[in-house]
């Protein structure tokens, strides 16, 4: 073997493990506190129904190709209408995968001599299409729309003449609180900018029909939403909904898009039923909502944390190596909950990430709860 090759990359796994940072890969284990199968379908019985009977009717595993070429599949098609007119917009385009999409929405869509303003906590795959991109780009404080009105005054004043961008979340996936979604479009109409809003976590849980925390404002010209289908809707992939001119735009000119096998049609055909469900089961939306409220009541009262008020609920600890000793100590008591460090929080706010789905019940939540409570008074 040749280590020289190799010892760099060494040093620096090294190096995350000095500073407690080391990640490796664990099997699944323990109650479920930390997916984003929100609503319980990734294991449904309508979703693997819908797979197996598109599979018995002879639905090919495979895309064989990009989109543009032989891999645009009817299944594809079909979803694309049903989320379009679900989402209320003009048109939807079905990507592999959230990540990828975001990618591609920012380095394709905003062009040189644009701005993109981009709210500071706003997932890594929208930083990172920002960085990849065209188009000068510049931080916002995190939900702070004043601030996103400074940087396009300011880059107005420097002589910036182009079209004025916007990202954000619609709820945050590490903080799980809300972007001030009515100010945000009213800021984005009064300045004439366009709004890209990444749903990812609010789909299937928020807004009438699980639309998302958007969905007042989905197939206005100048919004353009991501869904994610590895969420709440149980499979994986996204839908971006955008007017017709920006999904023909990104067919034409979206390398990601386009350079790319299509997703399975078999993910189509899940999406496509999740969304179905979504309109069919609002019970479901409803039970995870009373769960909400029920481990915001019980956290707030056992552990004196605030609740987020959503379903995903941040307990920053602050110091790293607590923060992964108390999770270790919650996943030895059987509960399945995830220490959250730097890069994907800010230096100094290190977390345990609580998420809640319907994979749980509320014996399991106090459970949780009295575990999460012992664990503080000794970690
Ligand atoms: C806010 C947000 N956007 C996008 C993504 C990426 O989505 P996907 O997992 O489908 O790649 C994630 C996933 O972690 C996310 O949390």
């Amino acid at each position: 073997m040749n280590e020289a090759l190799l010892a760099r990359y060494d040093a620096s796994l090294r190096g995350l493990a000095r500073k407690d940072r080391l990640r490796t890969l664990a099997p699944r284990a323990g109650l479920d506190f930390s997916s984003n199968d929100y609503l319980g379908l990734a294991a449904s019985k309508r979703l693997s129904e819908a797979v197996s009977a598109a599979i018995a009717r002879g639905t090919p595993v495979g895309a064989t190709g990009s989109r543009l070429l032989r891999g645009n599949a009817p299944e594809h098609e079909a979803l694309e209408a049903d989320a379009a007119a679900f989402f209320g917009a003009e048109c939807a385009l079905f990507f592999g995968s959230g990540y990828i999409a975001n990618f591609a929405l920012l380095t394709a869509l905003p062009q040189k001599g644009d701005l993109l303003v981009l709210d500071e906590l706003a997932h890594a795959s929208m930083h990172e299409g920002a960085q990849a991109g065209r188009t000068e780009a510049r931080l916002a404080a995190h939900n702070d729309v004043d601030a996103v009105e400074d940087a396009i005054t300011r880059w107005r004043a420097e002589g910036g003449i182009g079209r004025v961008w916007i990202a954000v979340e619609s709820l945050y996936s590490m903080d799980g609180d809300r972007a001030p979604m009515e100010s945000l479009v009213a800021l984005a109409d009064r300045h004439e900018t366009f709004l890209v809003v990444d749903e990812a976590h609010a789909t299937g849980v928020w807004g009438p029909d699980g639309r998302g925390l958007a969905a007042a404002f989905e197939g206005r010209d100048n919004i353009v939403a991501l869904h994610t289908c590895g969420k709440a809707l149980g499979g994986s992939g996204a839908l971006v909904t955008a007017p017709r001119t920006l999904c023909d735009y990104l067919v034409n000119r979206c390398r990601p898009f386009i350079y790319a096998t299509a997703p399975s049609p078999l993910m189509a055909i899940a999406a496509r039923e999740a969304l179905a469900i979504l309109s069919d089961e609002p019970l479901r939306r409803v039970q995870l909502h009373e769960r909400v409220a029920f481990v915001g009541r019980q956290l707030a009262e056992r552990c004196g944390v605030t609740p987020s008020g959503s379903q995903i609920q941040p307990f920053v600890i602050g110091d790293v190596r607590r923060t992964m000793t108390m999770a270790a100590a919650l996943q030895a008591r059987g509960f399945d909950i995830r220490g959250i460090r730097p890069p994907t929080v800010p230096e100094g706010t290190s977390r345990l990430r609580i998420s809640l789905t319907l994979n749980v019940d509320e014996a399991d939540i106090s459970a949780m709860v009295e575990a999460l409570a012992e664990v503080l008074a000794t970690a």
